[in-house]
């Protein structure tokens, strides 16, 4: 052992010195690249100041912060169980050495895919792709961990399609494509983080840094003050109050105001992002342009010609289980059952016509009651005074008895000041329903966990699936619907605290928590990912679009009236 480490760490600066050599030997002109890297450097580094310059009378301080399991009720050995499983799911590999100089990590422009086959492809039939990962030195990877994101698409005839990522874990990895429409299809492969990014990411939510200041204001007569809060908190600093739900068993803490009694919270609200501090060799696995979100070129055709099924072979493929597909700008079903286009109002209300629909989470829901606020005349808004963003909000057509509600999910929320009143669980709320085959209860909660720890993901949607376990036993034919997450823009700052990789391991944990229940699943992560349109935490228009004629078709399934 003892003989092994410096032999080991010689060989590590030997290979970093020939990386080093081969590296200057192929640049050309070296200047200008040091000089390229320098300006980049530093853009990054002041946006990152800019964006998230923290305010004043947030705490830099180093604090103890750790994962707050002493803050929450032991898992049951049942629940501990699921929960390996469920980590297992996300389970990510890791570069085998750590820390290494960026030279040696993913570079997409270096990197390179191949397709496989002939260049004239049938429908039915799979396009199967092989990525081949290389550093900045040009060299092949020998492990695996990118996470690659795939599409295949034809921009004439509005067509797009997600792929299947295989990673072989030798910087080898293959992307298999369902065949669905014929025409001149091409491949798009991004890289969105290198494997030596995700090790940062891991470790930030590892670490869990308090990315997110929360805060509450307490009043009472005269006097308001207001502390910080969290789902746990150093608490060996400053007295606590403890708002953990007693139903649900979800933490949230405060501390304690100076004067005023916990009793005195009267709201919640984010009150901004801290900077979170990477060192200088984690910073270059986040740069814009050259590793966040970067496409993989094709090292020769980035295309094929689909032509119609051979021997009448319609059906795909099983390997591939894509949800669906894009034609024509229009969201094709390719589980269960085909997708109505509701176009008009009255097809909407006549849709909607005598039901109950709650949806209850995070603002990507909100956007679809906003649509149907939008588009829908006869469901008029019934003002309940409520913040704009925050709600809760109600849409009223009492001439065809519909009833659409709003309402934000529990803390963790990055809002603007919301009532500790109107601050409810999904689980709860949906213990406070009857049910049945006119209730609607779509769910999205995702996007406010993308900072904490995986663990206290599963915690709360185990209590959301309990609620919905007693909803479906109590009233079988209600439809739950359940958002998925989506990818999102990234810039160097964002990546740090909603990276679309922190979304993929929320997606799976999300998937694997519902699986087997009868529950409708909305594809957010397919639907953004098979469009056209970049990429946005609130998708674009056209995307909520093909969203509703989604969750309408669950409600009214064709055939049925
Ligand atoms: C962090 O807290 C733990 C437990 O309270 C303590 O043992 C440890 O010394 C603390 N570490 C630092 C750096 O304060
Ligand atoms: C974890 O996942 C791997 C592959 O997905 C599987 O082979 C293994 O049995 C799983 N382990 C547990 C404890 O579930
Ligand atoms: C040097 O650059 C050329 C052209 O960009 C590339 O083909 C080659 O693989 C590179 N070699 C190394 C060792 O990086
Ligand atoms: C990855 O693919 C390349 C190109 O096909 C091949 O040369 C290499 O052997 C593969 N790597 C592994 C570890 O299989
Ligand atoms: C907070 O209250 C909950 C529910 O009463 C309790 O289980 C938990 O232990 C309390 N937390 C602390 C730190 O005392």
């Amino acid at each position: 052992m003892d003989g092994r480490t410096p032999r080991l760490s010689l060989i590590f600066v030997l290979l970093a010195v020939v990386g080093f050599i081969l590296l200057i030997s192929n640049i050309t002109s070296l200047e200008d690249f040091n000089d390229q890297l320098t300006s980049t450097f530093y853009k990054i580094q002041s946006s990152i100041h800019l964006a998230f310059e923290p305010p004043d009378n947030v705490l830099l301080a180093e604090v103890n912060y750790t994962y707050c399991a002493q803050f929450v009720q032991k898992p049951t050995a049942e629940e501990a169980i699921e929960e390996r499983h469920l980590l297992n799911s996300t389970a990510w590999p890791d570069p085998p050495v750590k820390d290494l100089p960026v030279e040696f990590s993913s570079n997409p422009a270096k990197s390179y895919y191949v397709i496989q086959g002939e260049p004239e492809q049938h429908i039915g039939g799979q396009l199967v792709v092989n990525v081949h990962v290389h550093n900045f030195l040009g060299l092949p990877k020998r492990h695996g961990g990118d996470f690659l994101t795939a599409r295949l698409h034809s921009p004439k005839l509005g067509a797009g399609v997600v792929g299947k990522v295989h990673d072989h874990n030798d910087g080898n990895y293959t992307v298999l494509f369902p065949l669905l429409w014929a025409g001149e299809v091409q491949v798009e492969i991004t890289m969105v983080h290198p494997s030596e990014a995700v090790v940062v990411l891991k470790r930030l939510r590892k670490e869990q840094t308090h990315t997110v200041s929360f805060k509450s204001q307490f009043r009472s007569g005269g006097l308001s003050e207001s502390t910080e809060c969290d789902m746990c908190l150093p608490h060996n600093q400053k007295p606590l109050c403890n708002y953990t739900d007693l139903e649900t068993g979800e933490p949230w803490y405060c501390y304690k105001p100076k004067k005023l009694g916990c009793d005195t919270r009267i709201n919640h609200y984010k009150e901004g992002y801290r900077k979170t501090l990477l060192n200088k060799n984690e910073a270059e696995f986040f740069k814009r342009g050259v590793n966040i979100k970067v496409p993989i070129p094709a090292a020769k055709m980035d295309r094929v010609t689909v032509l119609p099924a051979e021997n009448d072979q319609t059906k795909v493929e099983s390997t591939n289980n894509a949800a669906g597909y894009y034609f024509q700008d229009t969201w094709r079903s390719l589980s269960g059952s085909a997708i109505q286009h509701f176009t008009s109002s009255s097809a909407i209300t006549s849709c909607l016509k005598g039901k109950l629909v709650y949806m209850h989470g995070d603002s990507t829901i909100r956007q679809w009651f906003e649509y149907l606020a939008k588009f829908v005349p006869n469901l008029k808004p019934f003002n309940l005074y409520s913040p704009i963003m925050v709600g809760p909000f109600m849409l009223v057509d009492d001439t065809n008895n519909i009833l659409v509600k709003f309402r934000c999910h529990g803390t963790p929320l990055r809002s603007t000041p919301v009532y500790t009143s109107e601050l409810r669980y999904v689980a709860n709320e949906i213990d406070r329903i009857e049910g049945g085959p006119n209730t609607v209860y779509i769910i999205s909660v995702w996007a406010h966990f993308s900072t904490y720890p995986i663990e206290a993901y599963i915690r709360r949607l185990r209590q959301i699936r309990k609620a919905v376990v007693r909803l479906l036993n109590r009233e079988p034919d209600t439809l739950v619907v359940i958002r998925t997450p989506n990818m999102q823009k990234l810039n160097p700052a964002d990546s740090l605290f909603y990276s679309n990789w922190f979304c993929l391991q929320i997606d799976t944990v999300l998937r694997g928590m519902f699986k087997g229940l009868n529950v409708k699943f909305l594809d957010a992560w397919e639907m953004v990912l098979a469009h056209y349109l970049p990429h946005d935490l609130h998708p674009p228009q056209p995307i909520i679009k093909n969203m509703i004629d989604v969750i309408l078709s669950y409600i009214c399934p064709a055939g049925k009236t």
